[in-house]
């Protein structure tokens, strides 16, 4: 698939004054992660990720026909006007703009929320970014009726992903392949596609407890340590770490291995975190709290033998996966010992979704 298949057709010839289309898109959470880009928001390596349920945004775009020459755009969050929000999505719409001209029509109204606090440390851009590109392709659907399933929901990948890489893995499917792999038939650098085999049922289900450790602004924000891997002394490696990495999950993830799962999940989180120690500036975005949550596991594992394992995102919060048939055991534990490491006990219960729907 190249990029000018999802150039849309742009047949204004009849059009209603005012649309309005609404979406609720989840977060997800990297198994192997995505760290460094090329231009136009390309993947230097290929990620998969379990897509979240309970951790989404809902977004609501009313598109009126524009009322000057220079179509305009304002946002709300959670009710109120938020202007901090416009120069991200200025560079987003200008990004996808030669793939939907029929937004150049439109004045906009964006009214967004999210099921989860603002200020978690949760990255909302995922989800964000997700919502957004549904809508607007729900708005594509309207003006043009032949576009097939399967188009909307690559395209809707597609342009999410120029709003954030991690986003393009929040449109479709409870696990999500991005970027071309040789284990993941038709895997693309341009959106995410559903994983494509039978997923084993110690995975179904699967739980993902967000543990806030640290709910403030990161001191470096995601996009600059993208470019930072661009000097790494690691990069290569990496990137080829990150390719044997999917294809061992990708048969994990059909077998079943919850031990291998553990170990190559772990791993990759320490790696992107090691990436960031060995990056010029260097740069650490664990807290103290984070160390002993992880000490806590390996610990708890080693005793009860359950198959309790940590990853990271780019921050300090600790997301706990574990199958649905430990969990009784797994949440005792939790709350007994990990909610003390959150800030002011804060965690979020969550479980493996299936995507971005219309509401
Ligand atoms: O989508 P971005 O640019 O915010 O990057 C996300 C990077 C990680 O969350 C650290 C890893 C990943 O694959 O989601």
């Amino acid at each position: 698939m190249i990029e000018e298949l999802f150039i849309a057709k742009n047949d204004l010839s009849v059009l209603k004054q005012q649309y309005m289309f609404q979406a609720q898109a989840p977060s997800n959470i990297a198994l192997v992660k995505y760290w460094g880009k090329k231009p136009h928001q390309i993947p230097a390596n290929p990620s998969i990720s379990f897509t979240l349920s309970n951790c989404h945004t809902t977004t609501k775009i009313i598109f009126n026909q524009k009322k000057k020459s220079l179509a305009t755009f304002e946002v709300f969050f959670e009710g109120a006007k938020k202007n901090s929000f416009k120069p991200k999505l200025q560079t987003f719409f200008e990004r996808i703009a030669p793939y939907v001209p029929f937004l150049a029509a439109f004045d906009m109204e964006i009214h967004t929320s999210n099921s989860f606090p603002h200020s978690s440390g949760i990255a909302s851009s995922a989800s964000g970014m997700a919502a957004m590109a549904h809508c607007i392709m729900q708005l594509e659907k309207t003006l043009d009726t032949q576009i097939s399933e399967d188009y909307f929901y690559q395209k809707a990948s597609f342009l999410a992903r120029l709003g954030s890489g991690s986003a393009s893995r929040s449109i479709k499917g409870n696990v999500v392949v991005w970027g071309e792999n040789e284990s993941i038939p038709k895997s693309s650098d341009l959106y995410g596609v559903p994983f494509p085999f039978e997923l084993h049922t110690n995975f179904k289900n699967y739980k993902d407890t967000i543990l806030l450790v640290d709910k403030g602004e990161k001191q470096v924000s995601s996009t600059v340590g993208h470019q930072l891997m661009h000097q790494h002394p690691f990069a290569k490696q990496r990137f080829e770490q990150a390719h044997d990495n999917l294809k061992k999950m990708t048969s994990i993830l059909q077998n079943g291995d919850l031990d291998a799962f553990i170990a190559l999940v772990e791993s990759e989180a320490l790696t992107l975190h090691a990436m960031m120690m060995t990056s010029l500036p260097y740069f650490i975005l664990m807290k103290p709290n984070t160390l002993k949550i992880l000490e806590s596991v390996w610990a708890f594992r080693k005793e009860t033998g359950l198959k309790l394992c940590f990853t990271l995102d780019a921050g300090a919060n600790v997301h706990l996966l574990y199958p649905t048939y430990q969990e009784k055991q797994i949440n005792d534990f939790i709350t007994r010992e990990l909610a003390a490491y959150c800030q002011n006990n804060h965690y979020i219960c969550d479980s493996l979704g299936s995507g971005t729907h219309a509401i």
